[in-house]
This record gives C-alpha cells, structure tokens and sequence, in this order.
C-alpha cells in the first residue's frame, strides 16, 4: 500500500519501547545491570535518519518501565573509532562499568575495525581507553566486530562477528588473562553456512545449556529457518560439549535483528533487538524524525528443549483494566467492543476442529489491517504485513508444533507488533505503520475455531525522561 495518504503524524512512536528522540536507532548494545539500574546503550546516529557515524545512545532505568535517556554514552572521532563507536557489550568488574564496542574506520574503501575499551566510575561519563585489540587474526578480513566480553576465573572471554578471508561468516573465540593481548581460541561456528558474516554474537549460559545468538548475514531468505536475509538465529549444546546443535530462527518476523542479552540481578537473561532490518528503505516515521525502536524486553527460558522467550513480567504494571473470557465459538468472524487498540497485550487460547485457518486480523482501519493466521493443517503460523498501512510489508511464516490447540501472547504498540506463539518458542516481530484510524481487533474462523481463553488489556505508555545535562544516577 502507498504511503499517499499519510501527512507526517506522530502515532506511530512507541509508547512503552525505546526509540531515539530523534535520528536512527538500530542494534542493543552494552546491557547490564549496575549500580541498582537496567542500562541499555543502542547504536544511535543522532544528526539523521541513516546510518552514519554511529553513537552509543543510553538509557537507563530502575525496573524496566521509568526510563531516563542519558546523553550519548560514546561518540565517535578518536583515531580508532573516526567513522563510528560500533556494537559491543558491557561488564561490571571493580565497581566500575566496562564497555567493549568496535571503532570502525574508513580509509576510503579500506575499513579497519579496532576492538575498543572504554570505562565508568558513575555510569553515564565514559573514558575511551583505545584499541585492546588491533586487527583481526590472520585469515579473517576487516569485517571483524560486535565483541562480547565476559569474564570467568581464568580470565576474560571475548566473541566476536568475523569473516573468513574466503568470504563466509563466522563467530571467532578469543581468551586474555589480562584485557592486554588476546589468544585467538578457534571458531564457535566452524561451517561455512552463515552467510558473508556473522554479525552481533552473545554467548551465554542459560540454565544448563550454552546458548548462541548470532546474525548470518546475506543468508538466502527463502524459508525456514532462515526468514530473510538478515536473521537472528541461536544455536546451543550442553556445557561440556564444543559442538553446536543446528541454529534456528531467533524471530521469524520481517523486523528484529542484532539481539543481546542481559543478566539480571536474579540470575534471569532479558533479551532486547532492533525492531527493523538493515536493507529497509525509510521507514514512515522518517517524516517525524526518527526511525526504528528497541523490542519489548524478553525474558529467555527453555521449553521443552526449544529457546523460549516471553515479554518481561515487569510489562504488566502498564496494564490498564482487562478483560476475560472463556469458551466462546467463533461463528465466521468474531469481535468484542472492549477489545481494540493501538497499544495493547492479547493472549490467546484457541481450539479447533478441522479448522483450515484462523485469522488474527489487527490493527484493522478502513483502508489497512494486519493479518496473523494460523493454519491447523500445516502447522503454521503467517503475518501478512502487506496491507498494514504505510511502509511496504510482506509475508512472513513460521512453523508450529503440530496440533490442534494455539496458545498465542501479542504486544501491540503504534508501529511495533510482537506476537510469542507456542509458549514463546515461535516469534515474530514486525514494525507496522498503519492510519490512526485502524484500531480494530477481530478474529475470523474458516471452520470450527474455539477460544478456549481470552485476556486482553489496553497497556500504558512507560514513563521516559530526559536526564538534566550533569545529572547523577539514582537507584
Ligand atoms: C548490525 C551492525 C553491527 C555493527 C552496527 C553498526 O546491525 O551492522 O554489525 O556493529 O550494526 O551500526
């Protein structure tokens, strides 16, 4: 659908997920937990709506809904980082605040990629310390970069986004005792079926297994697992094992990329994305000065042996006044007056019998809807976002377990929708820009469908401030 109709309007910004007062946003960097706050840095070029010189923007809160935005945590224009203060991770050691992020520098058409230090006594002034890590190991190009640091009793552990002089992606494991000098240790993903590079790889510990998240890029789009050419994936293996099982898709959505997690003070990992996909055009909401958001915060778990991951908890305190409902047919199309909105959490329990599809139908105005179906007899689940309103859509489908029960959780807001199926192990998340107007929510059946449970609430949006220019963290 064309954007014609449109004049610039301001509904389209999030109402409880971060998106930069202005210019673009993209990837998460640097989360973690300090000094009592949630901190979460995102790539940021705050002069426009491209992507230019990148910055650490930052935002900080106490528990996941009062957000403050700090100023921008690096900016780049030293020697090693001229060109822009790319992805990294964050460590607390010391009562200090570490970031590790990659300063990219562009010398005409030769790029180098410095892994960079830098550090915080009080969590909003940083110190650039320089390169901790000059060049990429022999057999890699420049394409080196997104370092996630951590540390265990024999030192620090570094992985990184690499690409093998050959031109396929890979995710390189380094070993210092120190920070000073680093030892390659060899190649967490040794195929050569991860696209031209891997970018922006975390690797944690979640329960008992090891888990990967990394971004193939250049991976052919043409289905499952990889949903388009730039995926988020995980892969995982048991602790004491060095190989990985076979990756899957992260989020099956058009719109989520660049994921990292954070360790929370209660041992819980809370995953953040980029809501938008390196290849997209302008999006609509250029017209107002900002582009892309943060997702919603998730929570990671293990479900029956699959990567769960569920909206945080801490979202429900945005809750307006809900409604409940049980056991109710659905006779060709169904709707409910108190059930409508543009910011919004449905949970769903549906039954069928013999049903050949249900159609989910969001976001629905007289000239744009969103339609997420569910189709019983493949297994699938297809978000259709051609019709949404401004910005083009597409199709985008994943696969379900088998069976004749959906259970489905969705977050709307304005131009952000993130639907966790099958108790989080299916996502997709998907930026929408649909006419003011188009608030309706309705479910149509072709053939027997049950909802066997209904919750639905309208959410709040989250409170985000300003800090004042020399303004100190509290708790
Ligand atoms: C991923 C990415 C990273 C890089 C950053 C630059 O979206 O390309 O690899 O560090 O964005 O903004």
């Amino acid at each position: 659908m064309s954007n014609k109709h449109h004049a610039a309007t301001g509904n389209w910004r999030p109402a409880f997920h971060l998106s930069p007062p202005q210019g673009l946003l993209n990837d998460p960097n640097g989360l973690v937990y300090f000094a009592g706050r949630y901190h979460v840095f995102f790539q940021w070029n705050p002069n426009a709506c491209t992507h230019g010189a990148k910055s650490w923007g930052h935002a900080s809160s106490p528990d996941l809904l009062d957000w403050t935005l700090h100023p921008p945590a690096l900016q780049p224009g030293e020697r090693y980082d001229s060109h822009g203060c790319y992805s990294g991770s964050a460590w607390v050691m010391d009562e200090r605040l570490w970031l590790i992020y990659t300063g990219n520098v562009r010398d005409g058409e030769i790029r180098h990629s410095y892994q960079c230090l830098a550090v915080t006594d009080d969590g909003i002034h940083f110190t650039k310390l320089g390169p901790t890590l000059e060049q990429p190991p022999a057999g890699y190009t420049s394409h080196f970069r997104d370092p996630r640091l951590w540390r265990e009793r024999d030192g620090f552990h570094l992985v990184l986004g690499a690409q093998r002089n050959n031109g396929s992606g890979t995710v390189l494991h380094f070993h210092s005792p120190t920070l000073e000098k680093w030892t390659l240790r060899g190649e967490l993903l040794p195929g050569s079926n991860n696209g031209y590079m891997c970018e922006c790889p975390d690797l944690l510990t979640l329960q008992d297994r090891q888990l990967l998240l990394f971004c193939p890029q250049g991976q052919a789009g043409t289905g499952w697992p990889w949903p388009n050419a730039n995926a988020s994936c995980y892969t995982s293996r048991p602790q004491d094992s060095a190989v990985f099982d076979l990756p899957q898709a992260l989020d099956y959505g058009p719109d989520f990329y660049a994921p990292q997690t954070l360790h929370g003070p209660h041992g819980e990992h809370i995953l953040w994305g980029w809501m938008g996909r390196p290849e997209q055009p302008d999006t609509p909401s250029v017209a107002d000065g900002w582009s892309h958001c943060l997702s919603a915060p998730r929570l990671l778990s293990w479900h029956d042996g699959e990567l769960s991951q569920q909206p945080h908890p801490a979202l429900q305190a945005l809750r307006g006044e809900g409604l409940l409902l049980t056991n109710q047919a659905i006779h060709g199309n169904w709707q409910h007056a108190a059930v409508h909105g543009e910011c919004a959490e449905l949970q769903l329990s549906l039954h069928s019998e013999d049903a050949s599809a249900c159609h989910l139908v969001l976001r629905q105005g007289q000239h744009c809807h969103t339609r997420l179906s569910w189709l019983p007899a493949t297994a699938e689940l297809v978000l259709d976002t051609r019709h949404s309103g401004s910005a083009q859509g597409r199709i985008s489908r994943a696969p379900l377990p088998a069976g004749n029960r959906l259970q489905l959780h969705l977050l709307l807001d304005r131009s952000t929708l993130e639907v966790f199926a099958a108790d989080g192990t299916v996502v997709m998340s998907a930026c929408i820009f649909p006419d003011a107007d188009a608030q309706g929510i309705s479910l149509q059946a072709e053939g027997d469908i049950h909802i066997e449970q209904l919750a639905f609430w309208p959410l709040n949006a989250m409170p985000v401030r300003m800090a004042a220019s020399g303004e100190s963290l509290t708790a």
